[in-house]
């Protein structure tokens, strides 16, 4: 062999060495995000995880997600075990808004960043976390009330299925839409129960008040704080022998695909979409403040839109397979 090719070789295996090396440290800087997910209550929460999945591999994140089965304590052990870890930032979806400054103290301590994920806490001490990516979620209650509002000339008796007693979004999508009753003299919310945001509660809520309201004839619309309840109460509205969308109108949150099929077959009236899509911007903030040590704002607000039956049918075929 001449002595170029021995030099050249030899350069050959240095880059390769380099390379590898340089392959090494971007695999050593990956960052490792511990989510600590509510459950899987409802479509638009399992179309969150599987977004969050997806938004993770595109950059290169390395998620852990621990599944809390709507438990509170779940979610505290999971941050802990994060902790523990030496992740590079917690996500938390928190199921309830009260009840998390100890464990977000313990964060803090490892400086480990926490970011929220679509639902608020309650906290004097806001240094307890970087950042929340959320939707407005009194605006949806509003939304959703204001569209009633002007659907009925504003005289409703409204049966209300409530979201999970205790969490941010059930709080505030009443509050939100309280509002708009209280400036309607007409409309009244004659019945209103937590259906725990899922399907099968909502069904039965729906049910009782149905029996409770004269066989449902004394109920002009229900207002459901997600899709899921609202789902389950069309089936109890069908099975009681009316129709939902016309007998009773049905307005709910989220935009899940069933929702749209429910609207193009004139069952359901409007709903408020909230995206699945919390992580992606999560994932933004977290890699400028460690890159650039840029700090996000406090809260990233995600969009809320209002949705009728004239776009259901094609709202349905974009959103089927995304979920
Ligand atoms: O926090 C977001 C809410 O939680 C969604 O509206 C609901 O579907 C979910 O369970």
């Amino acid at each position: 062999m001449s002595r170029k090719w021995v030099i050249s070789a030899a350069t050959a295996a240095a880059a390769l060495f380099i390379g590898l090396g340089a392959v090494q440290a971007a695999d050593a800087k990956k960052l490792v995000v511990g989510f600590s997910q509510i459950g899987s209550e409802s479509g638009w929460r399992a179309a969150e995880t599987k977004t969050a999945k997806t938004e993770a591999e595109k950059r290169g994140i390395d998620l852990k997600i621990s599944d809390a089965q709507q438990k509170q304590e779940n979610q505290i052990k999971a941050v802990r075990s994060f902790v523990a870890q030496g992740v590079d930032a917690i996500f938390i979806a928190p199921v309830v808004a009260t009840g998390w400054d100890s464990v977000l103290k313990e964060a803090k301590e490892a400086k480990i960043p926490v970011m929220l994920l679509d639902r608020q806490i309650e906290t004097k001490d806001q240094s307890l976390y970087m950042t929340a990516v959320t939707s407005d979620t009194v605006h949806e209650g509003r939304v959703a009330g204001e569209w009633l509002a002007k659907q009925t000339g504003g005289k409703c008796a409204v049966v209300e299925l409530q979201g999970t007693v205790g969490s941010s979004p059930a709080i505030n999508r009443k509050k939100g839409f309280d509002e708009v009753v209280a400036k309607n003299p007409g409309m009244k919310i004659i019945r209103t129960q937590s259906g725990d945001f899922t399907r099968a509660k909502g069904k039965e809520v729906m049910e009782s008040f149905i029996k409770a309201e004269n066989g449902g004839k004394g109920i002009c619309a229900v207002y459901a704080h997600n899709d899921d309840m609202a789902v389950g109460a069309i089936q109890a509205i069908k099975e009681a022998g009316l129709k939902p969308g016309k007998d009773i109108l049905v307005v709910s949150i989220d935009g899940v695909p069933d929702i749209f099929k429910a609207m193009s077959e004139g069952e359901a009236n409007a709903t408020v979409e909230l995206t699945p899509n919390m992580a992606g911007p999560a994932f933004d903030a977290l890699v400028a403040y460690k890159k650039d040590g840029k700090m996000p704002p406090k809260w990233i607000q995600t969009e809320s839109k209002l949705f009728t039956p004239d776009t259901a049918k094609a709202e349905y075929e974009r959103r089927k397979d995304a979920y």
